[in-house]
Formats: C-alpha cells, structure tokens, sequence
C-alpha cells in the first residue's frame, strides 16, 4: 500500500456548496453533500499528508483528524482559501461555489403582501471564480508553492459536445493542472455515494478513468497527484 506516498506534503481541500444569502430565512444554496471533497480529505490524510478541509455545507461529518475551516459564502471560501494555501502543497477544490450571489442582502425577511400579484425580482451579481484566482495569483508569484492545483468539473454534453470535450475546454479555461470531470446523471456526482470521474491533466494527454465508491475515486485522485508531485 501508499500509506506514505503524500508524507510531508500539506494539502488543502476544499468540499460542500456555498450558501448566499438574501434575507434573514433565505440563501441561493446548492445540492452538494460534500461527500467526495470529504473522501478526498481522508484519502489524502490516510497518505500520510497534513490536510486542511475548507468545509462548506455538507450532509456528512468531516473526517477526525483533519484541520476544519468552516465557510458558508464563496465569499468567505475564497478568503479562506488564499489564507489556507500557505506553505501548501496541494490545492483540491472540490466546493461547490455558487456562480452568483443576491446583489443585496435584506436586513429583515422579505414580506409578501396579501392581494400584491407581484412578486420580487432578485438582482444577483457574479461570484468571483476562486480556483482562477488561485491560479492567476500562482502565475504572478504573489503566492508560494502549490504545485498542484486541481479542479473539479460537473458536466453534461449537450448533443453535439461531449462531457470531456468540455472539460478539455474548462481545463484550459482555468489554467489549474488536474481537472477531475464528473459526468453529472441520476446515479453520478450529486449526493450519490459511488462515483464515476475522468482526471485530464495539463500536462499530458492521458486521461485517467476512476470510478467505485467516492472513497474508491478519492484514492485513485491521491495516487495520481502524488505520481505528478514526484515528477515535478
Ligand atoms: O466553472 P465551474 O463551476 O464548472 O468550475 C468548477 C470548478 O471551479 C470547481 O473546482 C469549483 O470548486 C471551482 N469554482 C470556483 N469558484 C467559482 C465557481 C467554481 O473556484 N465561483
């Protein structure tokens, strides 16, 4: 076994959907479990790295053992995030971030009024794109180490374009060195607990098929990061 095979290596993963608020009762949230991000943590962990889980909402506990940030907004997971990476190794970012956010937060919950037909319209604007940051921020120098920086991706074809053509396409688009896509369907990626995932790398053409249980694709997402951490 790889019991060892992240020894001395610091990772950071990041797992669960961000919420955003818009009124006191109310948030734009999403249906991530968290379950692969946490997988992931415990996978790295078993390999002997120091790992840090940047935890938004999740069905699941965190794994015993491993550093806890907690986060609700993407907001607060990008703060977190640029504070966590550090002295970092290895950045997993398996969160679910929410795209957008209410342009304003109301101080007190949003009334409907008997007889009004209307209803509210809500603004959003954009959520900044963490993991771009991250690697934009990695390009200028302004942040130490992380030789790996690694993606996730749910996607879908939409008859013309395959899944993993998109994330061939996200891949560049992105700039980090692991994309890991997941095929999103009734029995894949949200709230499932197997898995069926395609790793494409920047740096090589191969393509690494993982599939089983999220424990099962959390190691095999392990052995591969600690393979390109040997060659870097
Ligand atoms: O563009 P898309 O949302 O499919 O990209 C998914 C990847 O980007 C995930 O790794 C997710 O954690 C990250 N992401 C991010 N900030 C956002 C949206 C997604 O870091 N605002």
């Amino acid at each position: 076994s790889a019991s060892n095979e992240l020894q001395g290596k610091k990772v950071v993963v990041t797992a669960g959907g961000t919420r955003e608020p818009l009124d006191p009762v109310r948030y734009l949230g999403n249906r991530s479990s968290g379950k692969q991000g946490v997988a992931i943590a415990r996978a790295a962990q078993v390999a002997g790295a120091d790992v840090t889980l940047v935890a938004g909402h999740m069905e699941v506990d965190p794994p015993a053992g491993v550093e806890i940030r907690s986060i609700s907004t993407a907001q607060e997971l990008q703060k977190a995030v640029f504070e966590e990476v550090i002295d970092t190794d290895v950045l997993i970012m398996a969160a679910a971030v929410a795209d957008f956010r209410p342009a304003q937060y109301e101080d007190f919950k949003i009334k409907k009024t008997d007889g009004d037909p209307q209803a509210p319209v809500i603004e959003l604007v954009k959520n900044p794109d963490i993991l771009k940051s991250i690697v934009e921020a990695r390009e200028q120098k302004t942040i130490s180490a992380l030789d790996l920086i690694v993606g996730f991706a749910a996607e879908t074809g939409d008859g013309h374009t395959s899944p993993l053509e998109f994330g061939q396409a996200k891949l560049k688009r992105k700039g980090c060195d692991l994309l890991v896509v997941n095929e999103v369907g009734s029995t894949k990626g949200f709230g499932t607990d197997t898995n069926e995932v395609s790793i494409l790398s920047s740096m090589t053409s191969n393509i690494v098929h993982a599939q089983g249980s999220k424990d099962d694709v959390a190691q095999s997402l392990i052995r591969l990061i600690a393979q390109q951490l040997k060659q870097n």
